[in-house]
């Protein structure tokens, strides 16, 4: 079983995903990723949304719980959503507290910031390990005016440094970077003693995530720093036509999909 000490130890690069519901976190787990996101992507992935802003806590709750029944081995992190934490301490502790004893996560990721180096080392006191996030923090959209890459200056590649040590020393037990220079997300990687999760950052991280959905080819368009190693929506395509077209055709159900019970003939 992958465990926080793991991932902190980790030698070889370190394979995480995002899942949003039991079948796929199975199929994720088979293949022998290290950690599966529940992530607030689904906003986009999976529920509809154009952003992840709408995704509540119930939502990646009842998600994380569904991928946490589905998996023995996986470390299962539950990203907190858009304000369900740094409006206030207890309400933060709250919530991350929820993913954890409610819904069986082993870890909560937070979008950071200077807000969250405060929150972290408290979640760290009490026993719920934190994962990092800098660089896109896409629950900030509004504010940033977009999805494009950051810290594309000094100045404020020297912020993310900072900030990135800050996590480390308030006991983040990993860092996601997304959308940085990959040159930043090198320097980073080389700074801080816990492991770096890059997407869209290049390299040179301890590790590397993706987006379920862009990596099995399901949704209509995926980030250019994704790649997509599937299908599937082809495959849901092809299968959903043939079943309409077995049905309409009367090919379906056949013999063999119908259960016959003798003794109610006489019904008729
Ligand atoms: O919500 C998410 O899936 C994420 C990853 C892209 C890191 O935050």
């Amino acid at each position: 079983m992958t465990t926080v000490a793991d991932v902190r130890a980790a030698e070889e690069p370190i394979t995480m995903l995002t899942a949003y519901d039991a079948p796929t976190a199975e199929i994720v787990e088979a293949a022998g990723i290290d950690v599966i996101l529940v992530g607030d992507s689904m906003g986009n992935a999976v529920l509809g949304h154009d952003s992840t802003l709408p995704v509540t806590c119930e939502e990646v709750e009842s998600r994380t719980a569904a991928v946490a029944r589905a998996t023995d081995e996986t470390l299962v992190v539950a990203d907190m959503p858009f304000l369900s934490f740094g409006v206030s301490e207890a309400e933060g502790i709250e919530n991350a507290g929820r993913m954890v004893k409610e819904a069986g996560a082993d870890a909560v990721k937070l979008e950071s910031g200077p807000h969250t180096i405060e929150l972290t080392e408290r979640l760290v006191d009490l026993g719920i390990p934190v994962m990092a996030h800098l660089g896109l923090t896409p629950q900030h959209v509004n504010q940033l005016g977009g999805y494009g890459q950051q810290a594309t200056t000094e100045e404020a590649a020297r912020e993310l440094l900072d900030l990135a040590r800050a996590h480390a020393e308030a006991g983040a037990f990993s860092l996601v970077l997304e959308h940085i220079p990959a040159n930043l997300a090198g320097a980073v990687t080389e700074a801080i003693e816990i492991p770096t999760i890059g997407i869209g950052a290049g390299p040179d991280c301890d590790g590397q995530v993706l987006v379920i959905t862009d990596v099995v080819g399901l949704g209509e368009w995926s980030p250019p720093f994704s790649r997509q190693f599937g299908d599937v929506r082809s495959e849901i395509e092809r299968a959903v036509t043939a079943y309409r077209e077995a049905v309409e055709s009367g090919e379906f159900p056949a013999e063999e999909h119908a259960e016959v019970v003798e003794e109610i003939e006489d019904v008729y």
